[in-house]
Formats: structure tokens, sequence, C-alpha cells
């Protein structure tokens, strides 16, 4: 798709890619969609991101140690992280998520060991040559996560108007210590998630069925 589709084709098309061709984006192209997720709203214009991209050699290296921390279970969240808060309807469309993300990887939910693998793919960022790792300042609480997330979508929505695709990671940021210990992060940049990123290898995408959305009525209250 060429970045003069349509606003509503590129927000349609978008979705999470988990699988990538070997195929590095090129220095031009990443930095217009860079330029675009720049101009992403915040808080009194406070633009309180600061991304991270691994690619290259220090993209392998992360992960690398990414799997090594897994294997050694040291986990370490700058945001905590509690899956059993999700009540009601935010409970079932998690596990919705989840059944979907397996059935089309043909792993049953009683397969301990399949999803385990399954879950590491996220490590080895679904062979994406580049990752951008979306810190905030150390001083971060939640309005200013919610800016990280303006910018998040605007940059995955800018690869996806150019035929690229991601996909936010929160699962990297179960491993922040390890992601500011493999690229030499300061403290203070507190990792938010990740984007792994590239070229959509088509043929996953093609048998990957898309999520499904909640109606509008379960969304939008309207007072009149
Ligand atoms: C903040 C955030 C964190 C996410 N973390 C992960 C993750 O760790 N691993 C993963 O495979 N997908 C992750 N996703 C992708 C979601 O599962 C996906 O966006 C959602 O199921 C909707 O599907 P779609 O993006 O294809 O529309 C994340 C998405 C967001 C916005």
């Amino acid at each position: 798709m060429s970045p003069s589709a349509s606003f509503s084709d590129v927000v349609r098309d978008r979705r999470a890619v988990r699988s990538f061709l070997d195929k590095a984006v090129p220095d031009d192209v990443l930095r217009a969609v860079l330029d675009e997720a720049q101009l992403a709203p915040s808080n009194s214009n406070t633009q309180p991101w600061i991304v991270h991209i691994a690619r290259g050699t220090a993209r392998d290296r992360l992960s690398e140690a990414l799997l090594r921390a897994d294997d050694e279970e040291r986990y370490s969240l700058d945001f905590p992280y509690d899956g059993s808060a999700y009540e009601g309807a935010y409970a079932r469309r998690r596990q919705d998520q989840a059944k979907a993300l397996l059935d089309a990887l043909g792993v049953s939910r009683d397969d301990e060991a399949g999803r385990r693998l399954a879950a590491r793919r996220n490590l080895e960022f679904f062979g994406a040559p580049q990752v951008a790792l979306l810190c905030v300042p150390g001083f971060a609480g939640a309005r200013i996560t919610a800016d990280a997330g303006m910018y998040a979508q605007t940059f995955l929505l800018s690869l996806a108007a150019r035929g690229l695709g991601g996909v936010a990671q929160t699962t990297i940021g179960f491993y922040a210590d390890t992601v500011r210990e493999a690229l030499g992060l300061p403290d203070d940049h507190k990792l938010l998630f990740s984007m792994s990123f590239g070229y959509p290898d088509k043929r996953w995408t093609a048998q990957t069925p898309r999520t499904y959305r909640a109606s509008l009525e379960e969304s939008v209250h309207f007072h009149e």
C-alpha cells in the first residue's frame, strides 16, 4: 500500500503482524515513519516518548539476552502487569485473543511446551530485523504512558500506510533490566513495551484470522 492510501484503508488494514520477512527497513523509509510518529499528540505537547531502535547486531544481541533472561526466569517490569485484574468482558476478550492466537499456531491450550514456545517468538521479535523499544521518563505515570500510546499507534499506522507492519509487545516489558543492559540504556529510560516491525510475511497474514471488535454499543455511551 502506498503512503497515499486513504486513512480509512490504513486503519482498517492495520493488524498486529507476527511474522516478518528477513529484509531490513531502509533508512529513508524508517526516517519517514519516525517523522510521522513524532507528530503524535501529547499532554501539553510534552512528547514524553523515548524510542530506541535495535537492528543489526544490536537486535541479535538483544534477542539472545532476552531468551537467556527468560530461560533463567529473570523478570523485571518497570510497569506492573496483572492479567488477573481484567474482569468480565475484558477477561473474556483476553481469553478469546489468546485462544485465537494459539489456534492459528495449531497449539492446544493444555500444551504447555507449545504455549511457551509460541510466547518466546516475542523474544525473537517474530523474525523482524528491527524492533523499537518504547520508553518514557523515570517519573512517568498513567498520563505520560497514555501519551506514549498515542505515539505507538501513530507509528504503527505510519508503517501500515507503507505496506509495512508491526506488533506492540508488552512481553518485552517483562525484561526491562535486560533490555537496558543489552543496549546500554540509562536507568531512567523506563520500558513500556516494544514494537517489532518490518515487512510482513504475506503467507502468514493470509493464513491468520483478523481479530474481532466489540460492538460500538459496548464501548461508546452517548449522553444527550
Ligand atoms: C500495548 C500493547 C501490547 C501488546 N502486547 C503484545 C505482546 O506482548 N505480544 C503479542 O503477540 N501481541 C501483543 N499485542 C498485540 C495485541 O494482541 C493486538 O493488537 C490485539 O489482539 C488486536 O489485534 P490487531 O492489532 O491485529 O487488531 C499488544 C498490543 C498492544 C496495543
